[in-house]
């Protein structure tokens, strides 16, 4: 029954490879299929910008076409097992919670949790948590796992909305197709919500305070973004729980690795299903790429976050790094020199030579690669954009990499990144 459910997406995959050649001309139609002229074509014909998750320019601007918060009908499809639509939407709030259901309060034993649960195709973790506290290092790692997963039920509640209410970029032709993504987003939004319950009640547990939720605005519009946006950040969250589960082998708290495990390979699973309807391989890389808390942490405040609307982020002992843009805009699997621009304006001004900097580049589980910074210029505002190498060829950097500006020029380990950063992460997604 699941694999009918699934067929007409991979059918139209295929479908989409074969006629690749073809211009889809119908508004809103995902194409699964290959991404270059086919897509191009796709997207060419939606009315507005698209904002992918590297780039930061049209994000922080607010979103193109508006989205109001999901209140009690925004999240209707969890309750109701994905049958009832949400009430259509427009305007440009950002999202905020609560959910129609309570979340992200639901209490053990509710019966929201058991509707959360059939959703998800399963139980939040029913065994004792580890009989001793752990390290306050890992508190803050089930802190930022807790903001993050936060922001991804936001993420998915308010996709979930736009697919179910034919918001302008998110309509099929193909009601099979629609109900295929529908049902495979209702699941995942039900899943992530169970990764953020089971975090902030461990947090609970421990008297370390679950983290709340903030407001957010995901950036874009159609859901050929959508979807690619969820696979960026989804790769990030992928890097970023391996440093979560060293921090917890270092502090002694082994018991909490199983459970991260299950969310990596969880999250994993995800990204193969985003992967494959972007027209990409299904698993990018032999070895994913690493990341670091503070990476993960930076990033959403910089580009989903609502500044100030975080009731206690501020409880997160990680750092906030300033912005770094990538502004080539489609980078290519090959040789090629990128442009990138920092703000060095306020406490960052220091930074305007750009002395003592460089570019470091991470990708898969390789040392940290360091360009130099070439061509800044600095701009009377403070701006400083700069060039700086993308050696793709010699160390096949494909799938993810992570651009930071940091001090030094010899990094051993993506933890002496983070260490160093000043400015950053942009993402780079080749393939
Ligand atoms: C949903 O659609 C609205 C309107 O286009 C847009 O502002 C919002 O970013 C979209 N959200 C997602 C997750 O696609
Ligand atoms: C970089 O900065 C210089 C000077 O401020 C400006 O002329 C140039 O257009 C900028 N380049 C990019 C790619 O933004």
């Amino acid at each position: 029954m699941h694999f009918q459910t699934i067929a007409p997406v991979l059918g139209s995959l295929a479908l989409a490879s074969l006629v690749a050649a073809v211009p889809v001309q119908k508004r809103g139609f995902i194409a699964y299929g290959d991404r270059g002229d086919h897509i191009k074509a796709w997207q060419d014909s939606s009315s507005s910008s698209v904002a992918p998750w590297g780039s930061q320019g049209t994000a922080s601007g607010g979103p193109g076409g508006g989205y109001p918060a999901p209140t009690a009908s925004g999240s209707a499809p969890q309750q109701t097992g994905g049958s009832a639509p949400p009430t259509s939407n427009s305007g440009d709030d950002p999202f905020k919670f609560p959910l129609s259901n309570g979340f992200p309060v639901i209490q053990a034993g509710s019966p929201q949790l058991n509707a959360i649960e059939d959703q998800a195709h399963g139980l939040l973790p029913n065994g004792p948590p580890p009989p001793t506290p752990p390290a306050d290092d890992d508190l803050t790692s089930l802190r930022l796992i807790a903001f993050n997963e936060l922001w991804e039920v936001a993420f998915f509640t308010e996709l979930l909305a736009n697919i179910t209410n034919n918001v302008a970029g998110y309509q099929f032709q193909d009601g099979a197709q629609k109900q295929a993504l529908v049902n495979a987003i209702t699941a995942i939004q039900a899943q992530e919500e169970l990764h953020t319950l089971n975090a902030n009640n461990a947090l609970a547990h421990f008297n370390a305070g679950p983290i709340q939720p903030c407001e957010y605005i995901a950036g874009v519009d159609n859901l050929q973004d959508a979807i690619s946006l969820a696979s960026t950040f989804t790769d990030v969250v992928l890097g970023t729980l391996g440093d979560v589960q060293t921090h917890f082998g270092q502090n002694g708290d082994a018991g909490l690795i199983r459970g991260v495990a299950a969310v990596i390979g969880q999250e994993g699973e995800q990204n193969g299903f985003y992967r494959s309807l972007l027209g990409e391989l299904p698993s990018q890389a032999p070895f994913l790429t690493a990341s670091a808390r503070e990476f993960a942490f930076s990033k959403l405040n910089q580009q989903f976050v609502v500044p100030g609307s975080c009731p206690n982020s501020n409880t997160i002992a990680l750092p906030v790094f300033g912005v770094l843009n990538l502004l080539t805009s489609d980078v290519k699997a090959q040789d090629q020199s990128l442009q990138f621009s920092f703000s060095a304006s306020g406490q960052y001004s220091k930074y305007s030579s750009t002395q003592g900097l460089s570019l470091v580049l991470i990708n898969q589980q390789n040392v940290p690669v360091v360009e130099p910074i070439t061509q800044a210029q600095v701009a009377k505002d403070g701006t400083v954009n700069f060039s700086a190498n993308f050696p793709f060829n010699e160390f096949k950097m494909h799938g993810l990499t992570i651009a930071v500006v940091a001090q030094g020029s010899s990094f051993a380990t993506v933890a002496d990144v983070a260490k160093a950063t000043v400015f950053g992460p942009a993402l780079i997604e080749v393939d």
